[in-house]
């Protein structure tokens, strides 16, 4: 039995190279010759992670759209057709709803293991900013979607991040008119937010994500240690020109990612038959009544992976200052390469300021998100967001002196297996 399917592949294989020859290349570049640092850990899961998350995106996101109708007429009762009529429609639609708040956790912790190991840093800026790019994108296509229900919160939620853009001078107000196509969030902005989210933003971040991968093969991965795996010795049982320290990543990594990736959708599928609205966090309340004009919600907010911005733009006093300071905490993050002035990329080898200053951001990024979650009526609070939105910005404009200042512990020649 082997012999016949060993022989099928094989004959199918050669029938496939003979037409396509520069297939097999391209598999070995970027899979079984791919050759990555022996010693990643947890934190290097979480790229494979998101492109798994955006599969399930793409696919589940094709089957709701045979059912959804973008009108401010019939969208909310599509969705509650799909919901309710369509054969396992609740399912593919809480995958879809459950997916866009795990692609912000994985991209979250993945954008995180990048700020621990110095990832961004020479020769991988490009890769950064490409990550940056996606990110963007990601924001802009889960605003969209989250639109599409018509529920009160996509309505007032589209109102509130739209006329945002009537801050700016001069042209404001015909922006604004120019983005929703009305004088309010209507059909026309539902219409155009439709195309954009199930075709054009979808094309670009599928773009972007082949040109990242792309981007990183040529340099190489980073790893916890941040040595470059390159530029040590030579020769490993696979090769005698690879990095010693390198493993193929294919089967290694492709058979440990897959073991995380049943972890992630054993996680996923508790919260999608168990708690799909995760206590308003994934779904919120609001927005299973349907869009209403004239009835504005007790208390509008975005969710939950937006909030640490929103934060920022309601703590400023002024309109104006406060887009530009939520928009500047995101630009801010593109120059991260430059910023950083260390000598050693990975946070294992600096010192105590850094990682101190370090973990300090990330609980006041987490702590700016429950302000922007919360109603925004309580005067200590919005002091308490001034203070940590000031500390997101100085950590990253005083970033170029502290990582010279703070000393740094030698860096092994080699990586290291000992976590
Ligand atoms: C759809 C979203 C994304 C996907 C599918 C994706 C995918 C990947 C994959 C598969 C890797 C290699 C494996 C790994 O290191 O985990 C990677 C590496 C990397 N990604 Fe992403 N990524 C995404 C978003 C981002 C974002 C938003 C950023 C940062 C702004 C980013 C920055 C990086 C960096 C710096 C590396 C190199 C890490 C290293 O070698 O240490 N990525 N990405």
């Amino acid at each position: 039995m082997a012999n016949i399917f060993t022989r099928t592949a094989t004959g199918v294989m050669d029938w496939v190279n003979a037409r396509a020859p520069a297939l097999a290349p391209m598999y070995r570049k970027h899979m079984s010759e791919y050759y990555a640092p022996k010693n990643f850990n947890i934190w290097y899961i979480f790229g494979v992670l998101s492109m798994v998350v955006l599969v399930n995106q793409l696919v589940t996101g094709i089957f709701l759209t045979m059912h959804y109708k973008p009108s401010a007429a019939e969208a909310f009762a599509s969705v509650e057709y799909i919901m309710r009529d369509v054969e396992w429609g609740w399912l593919i639609r809480y995958m879809h709803s459950t997916g866009a708040s795990l692609f912000f956790i994985v991209v979250y912790l993945h954008m995180f293991r990048g700020l621990m190991y110095g990832s961004y840093q020479k020769p991988r800026e490009l890769v950064w900013i490409l990550g940056m790019l996606i990110y963007l994108v990601l924001m802009a296509e889960a605003f969209m979607g989250y639109v599409l229900p018509w529920g009160q919160m996509s309505f007032w939620g589209a109102k509130v991040i739209i006329s945002l853009f009537g801050a700016v001078p001069v042209i404001g107000q015909g922006l604004t008119e120019w983005i929703m196509g009305d004088y309010l969030p209507s059909d026309a902005t539902l219409g155009r937010f439709f195309a954009l989210h199930v075709i054009a933003l979808p094309l670009v971040l599928l773009l972007l994500v082949v040109l990242h991968l792309g981007a990183l093969h040529e340099v190489g991965s980073n790893n916890p240690d941040g040595v470059e795996i390159k530029k040590g010795p030579k020769g490993n049982r696979w090769s005698p020109t690879a990095p010693a320290d390198g493993v193929p990543f294919h089967p290694y990594y492709t058979v440990k990612d897959t073991f995380y990736v049943f972890a992630m959708m054993v996680i996923a599928a508790f919260i999608i038959f168990f708690a799909p609205a995760f206590g308003g966090w994934f779904l919120e309340h609001d927005n299973f009544t349907e869009a209403n004009r004239l009835v504005t919600p007790e208390h509008i907010k975005p969710v939950w992976y937006y909030t640490p911005f929103y934060a920022m733009l309601r703590v400023v006093p002024d309109k104006l200052g406060g887009v530009l300071v939520m928009f500047g905490a995101i630009i801010v993050l593109f120059f991260l390469p430059w910023l950083d002035r260390a000598k050693v990329k990975s946070y294992r080898y600096r010192g105590k300021l850094s990682w101190t200053l370090l973990l300090v951001f990330a609980f006041s990024f987490v702590w700016l998100g429950k302000i922007g979650a919360g109603p925004g009526t309580d005067p200590v609070e919005t002091i308490v967001g001034r203070i940590l939105t000031a500390y997101y910005f100085l950590f990253f404009l005083t970033m170029p002196l502290w990582t010279k200042w703070d000393k740094t512990k030698p860096v092994p020649e080699r990586v290291t297996t000992h976590d």
